[in-house]
């Protein structure tokens, strides 16, 4: 059976020639702005970049991190990351679920206290949408934020005129100082950074065309090679993974395949698209075919209610228009039976969830389209539609397979830290906790742990040993979980917390990984002097640093 010809062959070829489309292709190829050609090289070097931690000032966090495949883009840590809202406190209605993103820290790598996160990983305030598919769009993020003219993010001139809102949302990331950025970065500096990182070298089980790809070069080399001048340059970089993201295009779902005719949907799918097209399909346009066929994909904005408007404005943040109050961006649907949590704000762990808050009218809007659904949904009806969204999901994206191949995260593998054991109730009736979350790699010269939940103004001491248990020794009241191997047990100096009250104390210890001990772990546990303890001490829960 053959594909149906369609206008944008020219570009279509373009893309297959890239070689990371097997199938017939189904949706037209996303558009390309002329100032940023699609080249196969300048994708493989946007992969490279999208999967590499280094971009980030901490490295611990890539593009990748928050936009997992086979989580449909999404992030599968969402459901257990949570943002506290609008009224800044924990356990209320308005908590929202996002994507882990750094420690907030300075650029000497120096761990700062965040107001809401402390020393622990910032989580964003909302849920991370999917980057595939992301190309057909013309305006980026919930409240479409990220617009169609691309500046440059160190000059402020337009670089694209239009057709550059993957440019526009690249170039806000890596200056997040909650998602990857220390506090002050600018594009300037991780242009210069980057020029001498290894490419990947904290990742693992590299795709073999990526692998080939960076073998033997620096980012240096490799800009020269893609762009044909040196220079590793913010716009360079951004250009890049906006290229990669181009090629991340999934229409190899047996929906997109019905639509084909190679493939059929069940009885019970196709009663479930039917009422889809009736009830839904007015908002979500892309599962009508055609639609994104005519080109770029103008995402209208509505609110359905999800959370009253005061809490995220959305849409109305960039338009600073009341009717766009509690706005966002209708999210494309193919995938989204991988994407859980649900919605801006990951509030709907199911689809059933979903469509059951739909089957309600939404609760905090006046959108006709929403506030009519009631009545229009049996059960049978529900089913039918969740059913259907099921019949999104392209194969390739779940399994992650070419476009969607990508190497293992060092976040994913074996080098990442451990925390482990129980510490001792102190002060307040807190029990001190470690932070060991960066990457300890030989040449690492800032290399921070923290501990958190002790008191203001209290002392500790940081214990070292090469060997733990995991069934704590009880010492003087105290789990240990230290080895205490004779001559290999040192302590840190002692350092005063910040920080004021029971609970409130923070502190952290700075040094170099020592080279030459690749393979070994460094395990560690803080030690405080806190009278309410037993003794009048207390010790944090161990943590595991693997070298490498
Ligand atoms: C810490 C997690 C995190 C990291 C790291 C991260 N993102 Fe995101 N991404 C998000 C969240 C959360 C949003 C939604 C933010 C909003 O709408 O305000 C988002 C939005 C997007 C969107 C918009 C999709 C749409 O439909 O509007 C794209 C594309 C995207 N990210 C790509 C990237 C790229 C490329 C990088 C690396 C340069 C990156 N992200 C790094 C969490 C992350
Ligand atoms: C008025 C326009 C509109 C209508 C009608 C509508 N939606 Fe939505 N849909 C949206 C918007 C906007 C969002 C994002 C809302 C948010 O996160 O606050 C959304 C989000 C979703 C999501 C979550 C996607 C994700 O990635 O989190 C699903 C699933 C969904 N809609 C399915 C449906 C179904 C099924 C129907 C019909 C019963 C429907 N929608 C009707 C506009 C609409």
């Amino acid at each position: 059976m053959s594909v149906p010809c369609r206008p944008f062959l020219a570009l279509a070829t373009a893309t297959a020639s890239l070689g990371s489309l097997a199938q017939a292709q189904i949706l037209p190829a996303p558009p390309v702005p002329a100032g940023n050609p699609l080249t196969a090289a300048k994708a493989l070097l946007g992969k490279a970049l999208f999967w590499d931690e280094q971009l980030s000032s901490s490295r611990t966090v890539a593009c990748g991190t928050c936009h997992v495949f086979a989580h449909g883009g999404g992030d599968p840590r969402t459901a257990a990351s949570l943002h506290p809202g609008y009224d800044g406190s924990f356990g209320t209605v308005d908590d929202s679920r996002g994507s882990p993103g750094v420690v907030r820290h300075d650029a000497q790598g120096h761990f700062v206290r965040d107001a809401i996160f402390g020393i622990r990983p910032q989580v964003t305030p909302r849920k991370a949408p999917s980057p595939i598919n992301a190309a057909y769009a013309i305006e980026l993020f919930w409240d479409g934020r990220a617009g169609d003219v691309f500046r440059d993010p160190v000059t402020n001139s337009v670089v694209l005129p239009s057709g550059g809102a993957l440019e526009s949302q690249i170039a806000a990331p890596p200056l997040s100082e909650g998602e990857m950025s220390h506090i002050g970065r600018s594009w300037t500096a991780i242009a210069a950074d980057l020029a001498n990182c290894t490419p990947l070298a904290l990742a693992d089980q590299l795709p073999a065309p990526l692998q080939t790809f960076v073998q033997g070069h620096t980012y240096a080399s490799l800009f020269q090679q893609v762009y044909g001048s040196p220079g590793v340059t913010p716009t360079r970089i951004i250009f890049a993974i906006a290229s990669y993201e181009r090629t991340l295009i999934s229409d190899q779902s047996p929906f997109d395949l019905s639509l084909v005719n190679q493939g059929t949907l069940t009885v019970q799918e196709n009663r479930g698209l039917t009422k889809f097209r009736g009830l839904c399909a007015t908002c979500h346009t892309d599962v009508n075919p055609g639609v994104l066929i005519t080109g770029p994909v103008l995402h209208d904005f509505h609110n359905v209610g999800v959370r009253p408007g005061v809490e995220d404005p959305g849409r109305a943040t960039v338009t600073s228009n009341p009717v766009d109050m509690g706005k966002f961006k209708v999210p494309g649907l193919r995938n989204v039976a991988l994407r859980a949590p649900f919605f801006h704000n990951g509030s709907r762990n199911t689809l059933t969830n979903v469509v059951d808050f739909y089957a309600l009218g939404g609760q905090f809007t006046f959108d006709p389209l929403v506030i009519n659904i009631p009545g229009q949904l049996s059960a049978q009806d529900k089913l039918d539609i969740v059913a259907f969204l099921n019949t999104m999901t392209d194969p390739r994206v779940a399994g992650e397979l070419p476009p969607f191949d990508r190497p293992r995260l060092w976040s994913e593998g074996a080098n990442t830290p451990t925390v482990f054991g129980v510490g001792t109730t102190g002060s307040g009736g807190f029990v001190p906790g470690s932070v060991a979350v960066l990457p300890a790699y030989a040449g690492n010269t800032a290399y921070t742990v923290g501990v958190d939940r002790v008191p203001g103004g209290s002392f500790q001491f940081l214990v070292w040993d090469l060997f733990a248990n995991t069934t704590p020794t009880v010492l003087l009241g105290q789990n240990v979980y230290l080895g205490m191997t004779p001559n290999l047990i040192f302590a840190s100096m002692p350092q005063l917390t910040s920080g004021t009250g029971p609970g409130d104390g923070i502190n952290q210890y700075s040094f170099a990984i020592p080279p030459g001990f690749a393979g070994t772990t460094l395990f560690g546990q803080w030690l405080t002097l806190d009278p309410q303890g037993p003794n009048g001490m207390t010790v944090s829960d161990a943590f595991g640093l693997p070298l490498f």
